[in-house]
């Protein structure tokens, strides 16, 4: 019997896996840049914490996660997002009485059984951030400019940055209403997943991808013409906050995001790279979230995205030219001698911080050269016994075909000459 990964999972695999830490470490550099520090919660939660904090009506905690119960009788999941397992983690563990505004990012796999489909998978990843604990919008513009930024870092231009702002319970309540109202004309009509949520949760109605309830739906009023005082200002300050930050955004009514927790600012980002599944990232406010899920009000904005994404986007735009790790350095054994000296100054070499391959599979000299080349060495060194009576060896530079004599006693100093 053969296994496979399931279905929705894939392998990173040793030939690919360079670009994930190099994407990972751009994204921590900008992270730490932004004065944002690192939080890891656990693979699995207490199911409830989801159901709670995401909405029990969403699309994820109705179909999508991975739910089981363990052996103790526990129903866990697998998370399916970060936003709810970090409130947890702050007030599990107190974090706001160290610091009034706390800023937290993540790089983590999330689990959901989504139908797979390009840009959409089981495991997925994502990276993002919290700033938990202030109302402001300069915050909200933080967040945005620090997504936007991590884009830029890594080259990705072909996005846009997409805002909205869903209100709060102040004036949501009543643009439901509203909205309801309009919809109510045509809501035999829809498709049937909108007529669903026409009850429910009639604003997730506007972003259906379905053309028909487009068109129905291209009147509809918006809560952006229908917020509350307070909502409209910061929605105003928001704007100016990424004008003067030269941060290029749009506004688009119709971004209302598949979670619960949101009030005021829901943003995407997309790129027409990614096809159907076109969102890079995704975010917004969430100031009631951490009062239901048992801690005191603390207003907060975060964003998450998808690194599988961010990839695709970067693999179409080839942004990953020649970031591939080889050997600097190919120890080649020219007889028994060679092999014995090459096991001794590989070591060596490798603690001088060089990185070093010789063949450990008792090779010719003839293939542990076309080895040298597969793996993209800088330099080979051949060595036996006549190179170890003279204490030198030729160094072959393979980018170039140059050659010159080297001496054996201080490999490693000359060799990290050659690096420097
Ligand atoms: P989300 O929109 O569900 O938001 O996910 C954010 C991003 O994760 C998406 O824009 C997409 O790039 C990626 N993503 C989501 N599902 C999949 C999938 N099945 N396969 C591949 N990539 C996927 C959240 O998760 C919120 N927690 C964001 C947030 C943080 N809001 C406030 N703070």
């Amino acid at each position: 019997m053969k296994f496979k990964s399931l279905k929705g999972t894939r392998d990173v695999l040793p030939g690919e896996s360079h670009r994930w830490q190099y994407v990972e470490q751009a994204i921590r550099s900008v992270m730490h840049r932004f004065n944002y520090r690192e939080i890891r919660t656990p693979v699995f939660e207490e199911t409830a914490l989801f159901a709670r904090g995401i909405g029990e009506l969403t699309d994820i905690v109705g179909k999508e996660m991975y739910t089981f119960t363990d052996r103790s009788e526990t129903s866990v999941t697998l998370k399916p997002e970060m936003t709810a397992s970090v409130i947890r983690s702050y007030i599990q563990n107190n974090l706001g009485e160290q610091l009034p505004l706390v800023k937290v990012y993540y790089l983590s796999p999330m689990f959901r059984q989504e139908r797979p489909q390009a840009g959409r998978l089981r495991q997925f990843h994502q990276f993002g951030a919290e700033a938990i604990g202030g109302q402001a919008a300069a915050i909200d513009a933080e967040c945005l400019a620090l997504a936007m930024e991590v884009y830029r870092t890594l080259g990705v231009t072909n996005m846009s940055l997409k805002i909205n702002s869903v209100g709060c319970e102040q004036c949501r309540p009543a643009y439901r209403e509203l909205l309801q109202g309009f919809l109510s004309n045509v809501r035999e009509k829809l498709s049937a997943e909108s007529q669903k949520r026409f009850d429910a949760n009639p604003l997730r109605i506007l972003d259906s991808k379905d053309e028909g309830d487009k068109s129905l739906t291209a009147r509809a009023p918006l809560m952006k013409d229908h917020l509350c005082k307070e909502c409209a200002d910061h929605f105003v300050e928001l704007q100016s906050t990424l004008l003067a930050q030269k941060i290029p955004f749009e506004i688009d009514g119709r971004i209302v995001r598949g979670l619960d927790y949101y009030t005021k600012t829901a943003f995407e980002i997309v790129s027409t790279d990614l096809g159907s599944q076109d969102a890079l990232a995704g975010g917004g406010r969430y100031d009631l979230l951490v009062e239901q899920l048992g801690g005191k009000p603390t207003p907060s904005v975060g964003f998450a995205a998808g690194i599988e994404r961010l990839l695709m986007v970067m693999d179409q735009a080839k942004l990953f030219s020649g970031n591939e790790p080889h050997p600097f350095l190919f120890l080649a054994a020219a007889d028994d001698d060679g092999r014995a000296w090459a096991s001794k100054a590989s070591m060596e070499l490798r603690r001088a911080g060089i990185a070093t391959e010789l063949d450990l599979l008792g090779r010719s000299l003839k293939s542990q050269l076309k080895e040298a080349d597969r793996q993209k060495a800088d330099y080979v060194l051949v060595v036996g016994a006549a190179e170890l009576a003279k204490n030198a060896a030729t160094l072959k530079q393979m980018a170039t075909g140059d050659h010159r004599t080297i001496g054996l006693s201080d490999l490693a100093a000359e060799i990290n000459k050659l690096s420097s």
